[in-house]
């Protein structure tokens, strides 16, 4: 154990970082060590990843320090935000910055940010194609982890740039899971077009990670995309008919009847969706899936996925 590298992970009990805390917990002689960071090591979901072995320490990113503390010692630290705790892009910039300056601190060998693209790379904000919301972002949460790549790079932090994708457990826990129309059939809303949307199993960001960390340092100052596959909304759908045992159509919307669904965040996700459709081919082209896999041989497909996660969905 006293030989073995530490990586602490941020958000060790949420979506990405358990993942990452399970990888290296599953592969005892990898040489890797897990450090769960949570703002509260009492918690339920703490005590479980005390019990399957890591070790648990708190930490806040709203509290540099905690942070810096939390990253004592550790040769890896895998950094993640909560933007939908807040819906502040300036809130998730200085959490991100926080971790940075704190892994800076702390000497961290090699950080694994998990970011997006800065969508206003592709959409500039004079553009109408579609609203610039909270005065100057296209998709909130994309443009603020771009925005955050600046500040690991500027402070010379030796950093992978994780650019993530669409957690298919968004069908679970979102609301984006199949709904009943008017004629009783199921369908899944989206506004993709015809075009590809790169989905993962969230777990599988951690595994990813994992596999990049076990690489030494050959990814550091590198942006690795990851996605379990690339499909279509109507993809989408002919797996939840042949999981579900039922027809499930896509309804395929326009980004702004989706961006006036008025759920939170709706307009943030509405962006999202028209970015990623209206540029799929690059949005796809930095999620390579042989990469993906070469990282995480264990990558979960679509049709895998549901076969695991069906009984969860919570069909309406
Ligand atoms: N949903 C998607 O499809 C998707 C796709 C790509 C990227 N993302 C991005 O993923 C990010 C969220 O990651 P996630 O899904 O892994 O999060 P998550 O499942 O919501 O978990 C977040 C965990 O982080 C911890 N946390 C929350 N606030 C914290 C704070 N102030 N300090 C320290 N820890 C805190 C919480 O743990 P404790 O309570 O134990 O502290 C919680 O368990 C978002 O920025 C989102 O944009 C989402």
């Amino acid at each position: 154990m006293a030989d073995k590298k530490i990586i602490a992970v941020v958000g060790a009990t949420g979506a990405q970082g358990s993942g990452l805390v399970k990888a290296i917990l599953a592969d005892p002689s990898g040489g890797f060590s897990a450090r769960a960071i949570t703002r509260d090591p009492n918690s339920e979901k703490a005590r479980e990843l005390a019990r399957l072995g890591a070790e648990v320490v708190a930490g806040d990113v709203d509290d540099q320090a905690s942070l810096t503390k939390a990253f004592a010692g550790a040769y890896g630290a895998y950094c993640v935000t909560f933007f939908w705790a807040h819906f502040s892009p300036e809130k998730e910039l200085a959490e991100a910055t926080a971790m940075a300056r704190a892994a800076k601190a702390a000497g961290v060998k090699h950080v694994i940010w998990s970011t997006l693209e800065d969508s206003r790379k592709w959409i500039s904000l004079e553009d109408n194609r579609m609203p610039t919301l909270q005065g100057k972002y296209k998709v909130p949460h994309f443009d603020s982890k771009g925005d955050a790549d600046q500040v690991f790079t500027a402070l010379g932090v030796p950093t992978t740039f994780l650019l993530t994708s669409f957690y298919w457990e968004n069908f679970i826990y979102f609301g984006m899971g199949p709904k009943k129309g008017p004629d009783g059939v199921l369908g899944i809303t989206l506004p993709l077009g015809d075009q590809k949307l790169p989905g993962m199993a969230s777990d599988d960001i951690g595994a990813c990670a994992y596999g990049v960390f076990k690489n030494g340092g050959a990814f550091i100052g590198k942006r690795v995309g990851i996605a379990g596959e690339h499909l279509t909304g109507a993809q989408m759908a002919a797996g939840f008919s042949k999981a579900l045992g039922q027809p499930v159509r896509y309804n395929e919307v326009a980004p702004e009847v989706y961006r006036s669904f008025g759920f939170p965040g709706a307009d943030d996700l509405g962006n999202m969706f028209q970015f990623n459709r209206d540029f799929s081919g690059d949005f796809c082209a930095a999620r390579n899936l042989d990469v993906s896999r070469k990282l995480n041989p264990a990558l979960k497909s679509f049709d895998t996925w549901l076969s695991e996660n069906k009984s969860r969905i919570p069909l309406q």
